[in-house]
């Protein structure tokens, strides 16, 4: 698991992005798997003013959002699906025919579930899939208690998630208490996973991802599990971990690693 911990949430967005933005350019035809949340808007509005100077084309891009909310069709504002539409997708070409997002007015919500492992294994798996996490250690809406294996179902929200995310919903709004969540099997089998975190509120759930045992107590725990994870947080949510020296230290590292590699290139 690589740490990078940088000084604040637009230098989180902008290195989160950049990795974005490079991935598309190596495969145009990138599969992304994608987030809601408060935290991954600046990433999309970099990944928008990118599109906008010409150096980024979502042409040949698919998707793949992590959840929804079981009960909200998709042009419900509070649904995932019309998050994602006007943070991202209405402002970049990707063919909205292209973008998945799990559905939340499904007749048969197991089935659709079912199709949307198959979907994703239809188009060779997830290049890159984006994460936050919650302050209870959630990624999508794999609550603690998860099952590190779970695929794509049904899942029962915790008061902490639904009292995190009542401040979207007005006060006699019907809020869903139950989603359609990628499993922590199906976000392992992404070949990346890039998470991202900033504040203080989510300093003890990174500490506990990072420094914590392996435990569905913390569904982000399972990432020490994948090869290829790389959590980018800023200094307030980094200020748990017991070291933030050393993984500041690897950091340095690998830059000067890569600036190695690309001067020899
Ligand atoms: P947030 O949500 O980005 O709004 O903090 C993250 C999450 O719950 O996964």
């Amino acid at each position: 698991m690589k740490v990078v911990i940088l000084p604040d949430a637009a230098a989180v967005a902008a290195y989160g992005a950049a990795i974005f933005i490079r991935q598309i350019a190596h495969k145009p035809d990138s599969v992304l798997g994608l987030a809601t949340g408060s935290t991954p808007v600046a990433l999309y509005r970099e990944l928008i003013a990118a599109y906008q100077a010409g150096s980024v084309s979502f042409e040949q891009v698919t998707s793949f959002n992590l959840d929804e909310y079981l009960g909200l069709r998709g042009d419900h504002p509070q649904s995932y699906r019309y998050f994602m539409n006007q943070q991202l997708f209405d402002h970049i070409n990707i063919n909205t025919a292209n973008t998945h997002v799990p559905l939340g007015d499904a007749q048969d919500p197991i089935a659709a579930c079912a199709a949307y492992e198959g979907a994703i294994k239809h188009l060779g798996g997830i290049d890159i899939q984006l994460l936050g996490i919650g302050r209870n250690g959630h990624i999508g809406f794999n609550e603690p208690s998860s099952s590190l294996r779970s695929r794509t179902r049904v899942k029962t929200l915790t008061r902490a998630t639904i009292e995190d995310n009542a401040r979207f919903f007005g006060a006699d709004e019907f809020q869903p208490h139950l989603s359609l969540t990628m499993g922590i099997g199906t976000i392992l089998e992404s070949k990346k996973v890039l998470l991202l975190a900033t504040g203080e509120n989510k300093a003890e759930a990174i500490n506990a991802c990072v420094e914590g045992p392996l435990t569905a107590a913390c569904p982000a725990s399972a990432l020490q599990l994948h090869e290829q994870a790389v959590l980018i947080i800023d200094e307030a949510a980094a200020s748990q971990l017991s070291d933030v020296e050393f993984y500041k230290h690897i950091e340095r590292e690998n830059q000067t690693l890569l600036a190695g590699l690309a001067a020899q290139a």
